[in-house]
C-alpha cells in the first residue's frame, strides 16, 4: 500500500466554506464540507479506502485479492479506484438500470463489470436482490472479499475523519450537523468525528418528501441519487439523532443551480437538499450558531441529466 500511497493521501483534507449569498439574512452560518474535490469526486473515496485499508491491515484482503460489491453508483467507482491503486482487483455486480457514466466510471479505474439485465432500466427491489445474490456467490470464490457497504463497520469509520476536520476548522464550535441518509454511513460517522473532537451538535437526518420512508413510513419514487434508499439506513441510529425531516426535492434541485450560480459550487442533487434542510435549520436556531452540512459529490456527475439542462 504505501508505494502508491500519493493519490490516497489526496483523499479527505477537503475545503469547508460559509455559504453567504443563498442564505437569507436573521440566520445562523451555514457551512458547506465540499467533498467533490476527492480523486473520484464523491466523499465515497473516504469509506472505499476504509474498508480496503482495514481489511489489509487485519490480513483480511491481500494484493492480487479481488474487492466484490453490488452497486450502481459512486461506492462502485471508488472502490475501483482505491483497489487499482492498491494492487487489488474489484468487481461490481451492477446493472444497465443505472447510469452509464457511473458504469464507465468504474471501467476506467480498471474494474470488473457483471451486469444484471433490468426490466425496462426501472431499479425494483428484485433487481437489488439479484444483484445481492451475485455478489454474494462471487465473493465466496477463493481470493475474495466482500466489501460490505451495507454492513460494514469500516463504512461510518471512514467518514470519521470528516467530523475531525470540521471540527478543527470550526475550533469545535458546531451547533447543527445535518445530511440527507442512504447508508446514513457519511451522517453517522461524521457526528462521530466531531463527537471525538470534542464538538457536540445534535444531528439531523434528512430525506426526500417524495419517499418519506423515514418519517412516515412509506417509501415513493424520487430522483435524488444516493439517499432515500427505500429502507432503514443501516448505519442510521435514531437515538442519537435531534430528529429527522423531509425535504420537498424541487426546492434541492433548485438549490443545486443556485449553489452553482450564486456560490460558485458545483454539486449533486443530494448536496442540494442537504444545503435546503441547514437553512432551515439555521432559520429556527438564529444568528450566532452555526449549521453544517456535506457537499456530497462534485456536481460533473450529473452533466447529461435532469439536474442541469
Ligand atoms: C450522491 C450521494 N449523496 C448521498 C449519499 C448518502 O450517503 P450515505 O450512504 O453515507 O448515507 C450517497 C450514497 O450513495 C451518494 O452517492
Amino acid at each position: 500500500m504505501s508505494t502508491r500511497a500519493g493519490i490516497l493521501s489526496c483523499i479527505g483534507n477537503t475545503p469547508l466554506v460559509r455559504l453567504e449569498a443563498v442564505v437569507p439574512g436573521g440566520c445562523a452560518e451555514v457551512w458547506l464540507k465540499l467533498e467533490g474535490g476527492n480523486p473520484t469526486g464523491s466523499y465515497k473515496d473516504r469509506m472505499a479506502l476504509s474498508i480496503v485499508r482495514s481489511a489489509m491491515e487485519r490480513g483480511e484482503l491481500r494484493a492480487g485479492e479481488r474487492v466484490v460489491e453490488y452497486t450502481g453508483g459512486s461506492t462502485g467507482m471508488a472502490l475501483s479506484f482505491v483497489c487499482a491503486v492498491t494492487g487489488l482487483k474489484f468487481a461490481a455486480v451492477s446493472s444497465d438500470a443505472f447510469a452509464a457514466s457511473k458504469l464507465a466510471g468504474i471501467r476506467a479505474f480498471g474494474g470488473e463489470l457483471l451486469i444484471e439485465r433490468s426490466e425496462g432500466g426501472a431499479i425494483t427491489p428484485a433487481l437489488m436482490q439479484r444483484m445481492k445474490e451475485r455478489a454474494h456467490a462471487l465473493a465466496k470464490e477463493p481470493g475474495s472479499y466482500y466489501a460490505n457497504q451495507f454492513g460494514s463497520p469500516y463504512v461510518p469509520a471512514g467518514y470519521q475523519s470528516m467530523g475531525r476536520e470540521i471540527a478543527q476548522a470550526l475550533d469545535g464550535r458546531v451547533d447543527a450537523l445535518c445530511a440527507g441518509v442512504g447508508t446514513g454511513g457519511a451522517l453517522m460517522g461524521t457526528f462521530d468525528g466531531l463527537a471525538a473532537s470534542g464538538a457536540a451538535p445534535r444531528a439531523w437526518a434528512l430525506e426526500p418528501l417524495q419517499s418519506p420512508l423515514l418519517t412516515e413510513g412509506r417509501g415513493g419514487a424520487h430522483k435524488v441519487e444516493g439517499i432515500g434508499v427505500g429502507f432503514e439506513p443501516p448505519f442510521l441510529d435514531r437515538s442519537r439523532l435531534a430528529g429527522i425531516r423531509a425535504i420537498d426535492q424541487e426546492e434541492a434541485f433548485v438549490m443545486c443551480r443556485r449553489l452553482a450560480r450564486e456560490e460558485g459550487i458545483f454539486s449533486g442533487a443530494s448536496t442540494g437538499l442537504n444545503v435546503v434542510g441547514a437553512i432551515e435549520l439555521a432559520r429556527e436556531l438564529g444568528p450566532g450558531k452555526r449549521v453544517v452540512t456535506l457537499a456530497c459529490d462534485s456536481g460533473l456527475k450529473y452533466l447529461g441529466g435532469h439536474l442541469f439542462p
